[in-house]
């Protein structure tokens, strides 16, 4: 059985443009790992990385939810993802409008016919479900907006294994901030959250970079395929640098081993947590 295993990630650049020092990403990225590592234990992979995304959205530092990036238009549109290795399906927004958690519509679409759902019609699923209209703009993000501040990063993302085995990774986007109207981030795509039982991975950093090289899903098939998780990432990232990409990721193998990289010039800020046979292991990176 693996040793419980979360890792939690406030993107890859995701000072890009702060006002927040680094000290206050470390707390904020310490105290949801212990919220979210409290859920494992009683409640589960799945619930714990919902939970995990639900208060990376709220909180305002990160570019997910309240306090996303607008758009050229100055418009907020987000979107999340979520993948169940249990389930094995990948369920996502693209583009949902005035919703406070966007993981939430990307969990319930996970038991629907449709699983993917963009624009108006996300947003019309939202209130089907009930959840109320929430305006997601901060004054500093209005302020980013009005300086035209084109950016090129900002997600955030949860992979976690629990007792049972059970593998879950979800991430959540306000997208790069200035970009056209209805640009399509990774995030929402098995290129930026990927899960099968061998691995999970949540990646950021630059979209199209992580779209043209299928990151999580190339990470994921390798562990499939027999290379471990540290083998497969190492391998990916070197890719990466190599062709030029710039993003960074989160991951966790079957086993519960959890692995951060970025490639060149990237800093992913993440914090993880595993039980094993020692003692917990913390870490804060960024
Ligand atoms: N990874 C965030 C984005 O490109 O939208």
């Amino acid at each position: 059985m693996p040793g419980p295993t979360l890792i939690i990630h406030g993107g890859a650049g995701a000072r890009e443009g702060s006002h927040v020092g680094f000290p206050q990403y470390q707390s904020s990225l310490a105290s949801i790992r212990e919220a979210a590592w409290r859920v494992l234990l009683a409640d589960g992979a799945r619930a714990a990385v919902l939970a995990a995304v639900r208060l990376l959205e709220d909180d305002p530092i990160f570019n997910a939810g309240l306090g996303s990036r607008l758009q050229r238009d100055a418009a907020v549109r987000m979107s999340a993802a979520l993948m169940d290795a249990e389930r094995g399906v990948f369920s996502g927004v693209i583009n949902i409008e005035r919703v406070r958690h966007p993981i939430d519509v990307a969990d319930a679409l996970s038991g629907r016919q449709h699983t993917v759902i963009a624009g108006a019609g996300a947003t019309a699923l939202a209130r089907d479900l009930g959840m109320e209209v929430f305006d997601p703009i901060t004054e500093h993000r209005l302020e980013e907006h009005r300086q035209h501040l084109e950016g090129d990063t900002g997600t955030v993302g949860a992979v976690a294994v629990d007792e049972t085995g059970r593998l879950c990774a979800g991430t959540s986007t306000g997208g790069v901030g200035y970009e056209i109207p209805g640009r399509v981030s990774d995030s929402p795509t098995v290129a930026g959250t990927f899960a099968s039982t061998a691995a999970g991975v949540s990646c950021t950093g630059i979209g199209e970079h992580i779209v043209n090289h299928g990151a999580a899903v190339r990470i994921v098939t390798r562990v499939e395929d027999g290379a471990s998780l540290d083998q497969a990432v190492a391998h990916t990232i070197a890719e990466a640098d190599q062709r030029g990409f710039e993003y960074g990721l989160i991951a966790v193998d079957g086993a519960g081993r959890p692995v951060s990289a970025s490639s060149r010039d990237m800093v992913t800020l993440f914090a993880s947590r595993t039980q094993g046979e020692d003692q917990d292991f913390l870490s804060v990176n960024g």
